[in-house]
């Protein structure tokens, strides 16, 4: 791993501007070669206390500043993150497998979302309401919540953390961050920069260890008053109940299972291409990765034909060793599952017409999968597959596909392509899914809300939305205004 800047390889985890060592470490791995690449501090119950406590003491000033003065300091993070975006994206290459183009990206997302807060933060209007007397005014301001907490996971260890820091800082919210013990080093590169550009002490505040124990501290404590979390849905409940004792206000962005469907009447190609860019991005591991690709009857075999062909053609390997379209999985536990999910689908019918096993490379990296013939009886129809498999499910009727993707507990992305107006709008409404695209295989961006429905979480991030997810709203009386 070679970096222009040496300074932004860290091994420590960062308190009240502070760079922490603890006694104990935690190795890190490249999931391309298996080989420790860093080694970070295993904090306890103390440690996480002390980074609350410097989050709360620095609230008091940092909420004091004007929206314009964090406003220029968040954009001169945004300003460095993009000045080292190259060395941001080798360190995320080197701790989470994906390709260099992907890891270049996603640092540009991430830092999108730190120049759009940057901008949101002066925008955090109250309201002027008529009041029921005419001796008095009602005003609404808003205030930031507090303390914040954020859990982000390993697929993204930038644009997740920039996209909960953005706004909490933007509302005058200071924040612990425990970012997954798999990919750190972003998480600490991304706090030095935060440094240079001058944030000040306790203001942003990163804590490594084990996950069970910095979540009960977090979840735990009185002081923090918001939680914002990314991951598993499994997690997000429990972390929802351990935040009830203390009626924290929650932002859980969780599991998906989202529906791919090409109708009769798309554009073929364009829809192997979207559902190439919707499956196989960070091969696969993305929570609005597509789950379930519906092809209607009249070109289903046409699709399943151009989309197999298309994916068999993608290349693996080492994301530092050159230019490739998939890296490897994150972990022995997600190679098994995406095994798992293939081996059921192939026992019940499935039929399979690329990839379906472990990539000669060996290691983490599996081949991208396409299956045919895929029934609701297979896992893949209702669990989360988190990896490079595609099961192509054939459908007859536009009635029974909304039912079929809307059969699942999850609701966050869902995809489709389709060129009759009527059908655009009908399918979009009837899809249970806080995100839809049509025509589209991607559709992040800073600009949108993003977040679920029903088990795929609460709250939205991103957008002018999401700004208010760290904000309170304070109405105040005035009374006793005499009349001249
Ligand atoms: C996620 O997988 O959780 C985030 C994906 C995105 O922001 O595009």
């Amino acid at each position: 791993m070679k970096l222009h800047d040496s300074g932004l390889f860290k091994q420590l985890a960062y308190i009240n501007g502070e760079w922490v060592s603890a006694s104990e470490t935690l190795p890190v791995h490249n999931p391309a070669t298996g080989k420790v690449i860093a080694h970070i501090p295993m904090l306890g119950a103390s440690e996480v206390r002390t980074a609350i406590k410097a989050a709360e003491s620095a609230f008091k000033s940092w909420r004091a500043k004007t929206a314009a003065e964090r406003s220029t300091l968040l954009r001169k993070w945004y300003r460095l993150i993009l000045d080292n975006q190259e060395d941001l994206a080798v360190l995320m290459t080197a701790e989470q497998g994906k390709q260099l183009t992907e890891s270049r990206g996603e640092v540009g997302y991430g830092a999108s979302f730190i120049e759009w807060y940057a901008e949101e933060a002066k925008r955090a209007y109250g309201d002027l309401i008529p009041a029921a007397k005419s001796s008095q005014r009602i005003m609404v301001t808003r205030e930031p919540v507090g303390v914040v907490a954020a859990i982000t996971p390993w697929n993204f260890p930038n644009a997740m953390i920039a996209r909960k820091v953005a706004p909490a800082l933007a509302a005058g919210c200071t924040i612990v961050i425990k970012p997954s013990e798999l990919t750190p080093l972003s998480a600490f590169a991304m706090a030095e920069l935060a440094q240079r550009a001058g944030i000040p002490a306790g203001v942003i505040n990163i804590v490594t260890g084990d996950a069970r124990e910095v979540g009960a501290e977090l979840t735990g404590s009185s002081i923090v008053r918001k939680l914002s979390f990314t991951g598993s849905t499994a997690v997000g409940k429990l972390l929802m109940k351990q935040c009830a004792d203390s009626v924290k206000k929650v932002s859980l962005e969780l599991g998906g299972n989202a529906p791919f469907i090409v109708f009769d009447d798309a554009d073929i190609e364009q829809a192997v291409q979207g559902a190439i860019a919707s499956k196989y991005r960070n091969s696969g591991q993305t929570c609005i990765c597509m789950n379930r690709l519906f092809v209607q009857d009249g070109i289903y075999d046409e699709f399943i034909q151009k989309f197999s062909e298309a994916v068999a053609k993608l290349t693996l390997g080492p994301g530092l060793d050159g230019e490739f379209n998939q890296g490897p999985l994150i972990n022995e536990a997600a190679l098994n599952k995406t095994k798992d999910f293939v081996e059921d689908a192939l026992a019940k019918k499935g039929r399979l017409l690329t990839g379906g096993r472990a990539h000669s490379l060996g290691g983490l990296f599996y081949e991208p999968t396409v299956l045919a013939d895929a029934s609701m009886e297979m896992k893949c129809y209702q669990d989360e597959i988190f990896g490079p498999v595609a099961p192509v499910f054939r459908f007859h009727y536009e009635e029974d596909v909304i039912n079929m993707a809307n059969d699942t507990r999850y609701g966050l992305a869902a995809y489709f392509y389709a060129n009759d107006l009527s059908r655009v709008f009908r399918v979009a409404e009837a899809l249970e899914y806080g995100m839809v695209a049509v025509n589209e295989g991607v559709l992040s961006t800073e600009v949108a809300p993003f977040g679920g429905v029903k088990e795929s979480g609460i709250g939205r991030e991103g957008s002018k939305y999401g700004l208010d997810e760290y904000l309170e709203m304070k109405y105040v009386l005035l009374g006793g205004i005499n009349a001249p």
